[in-house]
């Protein structure tokens, strides 16, 4: 039974963006190719009713026939479904959804699923003794239950987004197991279960999980090499009118795109009309190559709107995923209620780690100015790899954050994914970041977030799995590995 389409697509729109794709007046067979290019590539949504065949002619100065000869074919391939009354709205074939996540075992693969550092060891190994000195005997001597987080840390939290330009009161700091669970706490406290939330196509894999698990309906909108489209996310705020939107707009998970400063203010614009709750995942902030780390998203927000940016940050990045830290900054009304509701939940994070975290934060420059260059000569070798290795792929080197989003050309990134494990590398197909499962099939995230020599290790297993010939698959319909 084909699900109900969710969004309108109007025909001056998927016009321009044909254009673009299948040329000025298109056949049919062009027609039908790049409606299921913008729909595998996340321009256009899964479930999006198409313009009116009338009116699509019309817009693209082509005959009423070739459009329905078109609807027709993406029909009979499974990229469009019709009812009487509802009109033709896009859709996948059946095959391309995924199933269920696999946890890996360590083993002798090089993992490129994950997009995360190794710790910091000096500085991990002398933040792990100061912190468990004085400090330590200090709360050993109480209960040690801290729902809201320790306070030292609510305080170097606050105070460091305070000195990139946001003043910020430790009341406004919810410390959390992570960035993952400071968005999870908060789309549960703020949406109910058929709500609306704003996404961006592509997008972090985990949260897209939490939206679908809370029954919320994810309202995407793209992100592509080019970036943001700022009047696509404002009409799409306008229309859909989505309880919460979820960005990342620092060195974007998985295209590494930065959010230009112009596009921030008209989003804060639009999201104040619309009263529209924005979660900013700023948990890649730092990862900033090769321009200065952008400011806190929310100190753009000007009076009347600043309240409704709920901002989540981690030490993941910076620091170490294995700490588990992360946090929410928002106002201390809201802070109260998301501390209120993680208490069903976990009650509070470790005492230790979080005294860790506190020691790690006042070596944040240090540590930094040791990755950095680091991760820069990792993208260099990985980019390096893959141009001599794989000279058909293409990339553009983002300006931070963590991996390359490769267009491989052609739509094989899970037959890929699936074979590279026989060759030693566990990655995932870029469908895995997909706001609409079954998208992006022609995209794989490598990270470059591992040693250089494994990086160009890993290029290598990928060409071999590729000279070996993939299986043909008709889409995403393996087992998925779990990402961060
Ligand atoms: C954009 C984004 N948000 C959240 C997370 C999860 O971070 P944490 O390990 O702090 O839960 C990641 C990790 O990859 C991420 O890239």
């Amino acid at each position: 039974m084909a699900a109900d389409p969710q969004g309108i697509l109007g025909p001056r729109r998927l016009a321009g963006l044909l254009t673009a794709t299948a040329g000025e007046r298109p056949g049919y067979r062009a027609l039908a190719h790049g409606v299921r290019t913008l729909l595998l590539d996340g321009r256009i949504a899964l479930r999006t009713r198409l313009p009116a065949e009338r009116e699509l002619a019309t817009a693209l100065g082509i005959s009423r026939a070739t459009v329905t000869a078109a609807y027709d074919l993406l029909r009979t391939d499974g990229f469009a479904h019709s009812r009487r009354g509802s009109g033709t709205w896009t859709a996948l074939p059946e095959g391309r959804r995924p199933s269920s996540v696999a946890f890996a075992d360590a083993d002798d693969v090089i993992d490129l699923a994950l997009a995360a550092p190794y710790a910091p060891h000096g500085a991990l190994a002398d933040a792990l003794a100061a912190a468990t000195g004085a400090a330590m005997a200090r709360h050993a001597a109480s209960a040690g239950y801290h729902p809201y987080g320790l306070p030292e840390l609510r305080a170097a939290v606050a105070e460091r987004f305070t000195r990139r330009g946001l003043p910020t009161l430790p009341e406004q700091i919810l410390i959390t197991s992570g960035a993952q669970q400071a968005v999870s706490l908060t789309l549960d406290l703020l949406a109910r279960p058929g709500d609306r939330v704003l996404v961006e196509n592509p997008s972090y894999a985990n949260v897209l999980d939490a939206v679908r698990r809370g029954g919320l309906r994810a309202t995407p909108v793209p992100v592509t090499d080019e970036g943001w489209d700022a009047e696509v996310a404002e009409s799409t705020l306008r229309q859909s009118a989505p309880r919460l939107a979820y960005l990342v707009p620092d060195f974007h998970n998985p295209t590494g795109r930065l959010m230009p400063e112009e596009q921030r203010l008209r989003l804060l614009g639009t999201v104040r009309r619309t009263g529209t709750w924005l979660i900013v995942d700023e948990t890649l902030t730092d990862i900033a190559l090769d321009v200065p780390p952008p400011v806190p998203f929310a100190s753009l927000a000007g009076h009347g709107v600043g309240e409704q940016v709920v901002t989540v940050g981690s030490l993941s990045k910076t620091h170490w995923g294995g700490l588990r830290i992360g946090w929410v900054r928002a106002g201390s009304q809201l802070i109260t209620e998301l501390a209120t509701h993680r208490v069903p939940t976990d009650i509070a994070g470790s005492v230790l780690d979080q005294l860790v975290a506190v020691e790690l934060i006042e070596r944040t420059d240090a540590v930094l100015a040791e990755r950095l260059p680091l991760l820069r000569s990792q993208r260099t070798a990985l980019a390096a790899a893959l141009a001599e290795q794989l000279p058909d792929w293409r990339w553009q080197l983002p300006p931070g954050g963590l991996c390359l989003w490769v267009d491989l050309g052609a739509p094989v990134s899970s037959a890929l994914a699936a074979a590279a494990l026989d060759h030693g590398v566990r990655i995932e197909g870029g469908a895995r970041f997909g706001a609409d499962p079954g998208t992006h099939e022609h995209r794989l995230r490598i990270p470059y977030a591992l040693p250089a020599d494994q990086c160009v290790e890993a290029v290598g297993r990928l060409a071999s799995t590729l000279a070996a010939g993939l299986p043909a698959t008709s889409g995403d319909n393996r087992r998925r590995h779990w990402v961060a």
